[in-house]
C-alpha cells in the first residue's frame, strides 16, 4: 500500500518534470494578449509587437547555455526569474570573469517611459540590447576579439540544433538564423515580462487616483505614498523621477548620486541614469531580490532613503540630476524623520507582486541536462501531417547525447566522419547514446523510423 503510493508520487513528479520541461507547440502560453490595468499608458514595443511563437522562440534562447562561449552561461544566469530576473550577487559570473555592474530586474521593461536600456543608457532599444550580452567579452564570450569566436560563429552553431530549425521555422516561416531575429525574439520574450498583481494596483484600481488614500492602506503606507509622490518641502520628490504608476525612469534623468564601481573601490562612474522600474525591489517575503543600484552597493531600502534624505557632496560629480540638489546647488538634505522613512520604506514594499516569480511562461523550459524536448506544432509542406521532428541534444555533446523524435523509432547508428559505422542500437522515442568514450570530432547519426524513413543528423563531440 504504502509502496504503491510512493510510486504514484513517482509517477506524478516525473510526469511534472516532464511537462515543466517541454514546449507544446500546440498549446503556446499567452505572452501577446496579457491583461494590464488601464492606467498603464506606457509602451515602447515600436513596431516588434508580442506574438506568442516569437516569444517561446525568445524563452528558449534566454535560457539557453548554448548562446555563451564555452556553454555555461545564460541570460538566466544573470536574470533570475526567483529574483525578478536579477542577481542576487552584486557581479555576476561570465564566461571571462565578472560583470563591471550589478545585474538588473526584467520588471515591465515593455512599460518603460525611457527607452534606452542599461544603466547608462546605452542601447538605443530593448532589440539593440539584447545581443550585446553575447557579444560582451565577459557576460558571454562572441565578442569576435581577444581570441574569442564571433557572432556568426555562434548562429553556425545555433543551425545545427534541431529544435532551433524547428522553432524559428516555426515563428518566421524558415529555419534561417540571424541576430536580427534573435533581437525581435529576445525583446518579445522580455517585453512580456510584466508584473501588475501588486497591493499598489489593488489599490490603485479601488480609487482611481494616486493622489488619494488606498483603501487598501495602513496609514503608514498612504503616508509613505504621499511622500513618494510629493515634491521636497512636502515630500521626498521621488515621482520626479521614478513616475507612478510604472514606476519607470524618466527620460531625462542625471546620475543620483550614487557614483561607484562595483569590485573597484575608490573608482567614480558618473553614467548611470537609468534604473528598472522600481517595482518587485522586495520579493512576496520583503526580502530585497537584489542589491540596489548599479554598483550594488546598497543592501536595504532603508540606506535608499538614507541616501536620498543627504546626498552625498562628491565634488567629482558633475553629473548630479538637478532635482537632487537645493537653490544653492548643493546635494539635497530632506531631513526626513525616521517615521517618514519607515514610511517611504513600507511604501515601496507595497509594489511588489508574485506572479513574475513562479508563472511558468517565463521559466526555465530545459531539462537540467541541458536538453529541450518541443511537441506538437504543425508545420511543413503537408498540411495536417506530423512535422519530423528529431532532437539531439545537447550538441556539442560531452557524455550523454538524448534522441527524441516525435515519430516512432526503430534503429539509431552511430557513424564516425568517414562513413564508419561504431553504434547500432534498437530504440523508441526518447533514448540516450554514451559519447563519453569517444574521441572529440563529428559523427552522423542515422534514424530510423518505424514509418519507414531515415533520416542522418550530425553531432559534435565536444573537445573539453
Ligand atoms: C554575466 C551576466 C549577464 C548575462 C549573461 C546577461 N546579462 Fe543582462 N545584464 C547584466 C548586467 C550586469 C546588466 C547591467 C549592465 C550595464 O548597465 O552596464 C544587464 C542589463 C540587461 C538589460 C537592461 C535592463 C534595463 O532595464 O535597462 C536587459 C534587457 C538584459 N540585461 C537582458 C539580457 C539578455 C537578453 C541576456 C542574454 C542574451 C542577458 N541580459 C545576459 C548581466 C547579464
Ligand atoms: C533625479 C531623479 C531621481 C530622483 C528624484 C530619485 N531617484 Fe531613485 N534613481 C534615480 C537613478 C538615475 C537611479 C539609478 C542610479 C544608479 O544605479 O546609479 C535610481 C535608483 C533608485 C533605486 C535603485 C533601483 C535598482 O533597481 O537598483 C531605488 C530603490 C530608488 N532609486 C528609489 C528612489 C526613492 C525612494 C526616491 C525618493 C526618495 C528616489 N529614488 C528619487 C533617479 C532618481
Amino acid at each position: 500500500m504504502e509502496k504503491k503510493l510512493i510510486n504514484i508520487i513517482a509517477i506524478l513528479l516525473l510526469g511534472y518534470l516532464f511537462v515543466s520541461a517541454t514546449i507544446d507547440l500546440d498549446n503556446l502560453f499567452n505572452y501577446a494578449n496579457q491583461d494590464f490595468p488601464d492606467y498603464i499608458t506606457e509602451d515602447n514595443t515600436d513596431g516588434n509587437a508580442i506574438d506568442d511563437r516569437t516569444a517561446t522562440l525568445g524563452r528558449v534562447l534566454f535560457y539557453d547555455k548554448n548562446l555563451s562561449s564555452d556553454g555555461t552561461i545564460s541570460c538566466a544566469s544573470c536574470h533570475i526569474q526567483a529574483h525578478a530576473f536579477s542577481d542576487p550577487n552584486i557581479q555576476s559570473v561570465g564566461v571571462n570573469g565578472l560583470t563591471g555592474r550589478h545585474s538588473m530586474r526584467l520588471v515591465n521593461p515593455r512599460f518603460s517611459h525611457e527607452e534606452h536600456f542599461f544603466w547608462d543608457e546605452r542601447a538605443a532599444t530593448l532589440e539593440n540590447q539584447t545581443t550585446q550580452p553575447i557579444q560582451d567579452h565577459i557576460e558571454m564570450g562572441f565578442s569576435g576579439t581577444n581570441g574569442d569566436a564571433t557572432l556568426a560563429d555562434l548562429i553556425d552553431h545555433l543551425e545545427s540544433l534541431d529544435y532551433y530549425n524547428t522553432l524559428f521555422e516555426f515563428s518566421f516561416g524558415d529555419t534561417e538564423i540571424t541576430e536580427n531575429r534573435m533581437q525581435l525574439a529576445l525583446a518579445q520574450f522580455i517585453r512580456s515580462m510584466q508584473s501588475f498583481d501588486s497591493r499598489f494596483d489593488e489599490g490603485l484600481a479601488q480609487v482611481d487616483h494616486t493622489g488619494v488614500p488606498f483603501p487598501n492602506f495602513t496609514p503608514q503606507e498612504n503616508m509613505g505614498k504621499s511622500l513618494f509622490i510629493n515634491t521636497p518641502f512636502e515630500g521626498a520628490g521621488c515621482a520626479d523621477c521614478h513616475i507612478p504608476p510604472e514606476f519607470s525612469i524618466t527620460v531625462n534623468s542625471q546620475n543620483n548620486g550614487v557614483i561607484g564601481v562595483a569590485g573597484m573601490p575608490g573608482e567614480v562612474d558618473l553614467t548611470n541614469t537609468r534604473a528598472p522600474t522600481l517595482r518587485d525591489l522586495v520579493n512576496p517575503n520583503g526580502d530585497l531580490n537584489s542589491p540596489l543600484m548599479h554598483d550594488g552597493s546598497f543592501t536595504s531600502l532603508l540606506q535608499v532613503v538614507n541616501h536620498y534624505n543627504a546626498i552625498p557632496d562628491h565634488p567629482e560629480n558633475t553629473n548630479l540630476d538637478s532635482r537632487l540638489t537645493d537653490f544653492n546647488g548643493d546635494p539635497q538634505q530632506l531631513n526626513l524623520t525616521d517615521e517618514q522613512k519607515l514610511a517611504l520604506v513600507a511604501f515601496l514594499e507595497t509594489l511588489t507582486g508574485s506572479d513574475i516569480y513562479t508563472n511558468e511562461k517565463w521559466s526555465d523550459p530545459f531539462d537540467p541536462d541541458g536538453s529541450i524536448t518541443i511537441i506538437g506544432g504543425t508545420l511543413g509542406i503537408s498540411e495536417g501531417s506530423v512535422n519530423p521532428f528529431i532532437s539531439i541534444t545537447p550538441n556539442p555533446v560531452r557524455d550523454m547525447a538524448r534522441i527524441e523524435t516525435n515519430l516512432g523509432l526503430l534503429k539509431i547508428q552511430i557513424y564516425d566522419a568517414s562513413g564508419k559505422l561504431l553504434h547500432f542500437k534498437e530504440a523508441d522515442s526518447r533514448t540516450n547514446v554514451d559519447f563519453s568514450a569517444r574521441a572529440s570530432g563529428l559523427y552522423f547519426v542515422k534514424i530510423e523510423t518505424t514509418e519507414g524513413e531515415s533520416f542522418t543528423k550530425k553531432i559534435l563531440k565536444a573537445s573539453y
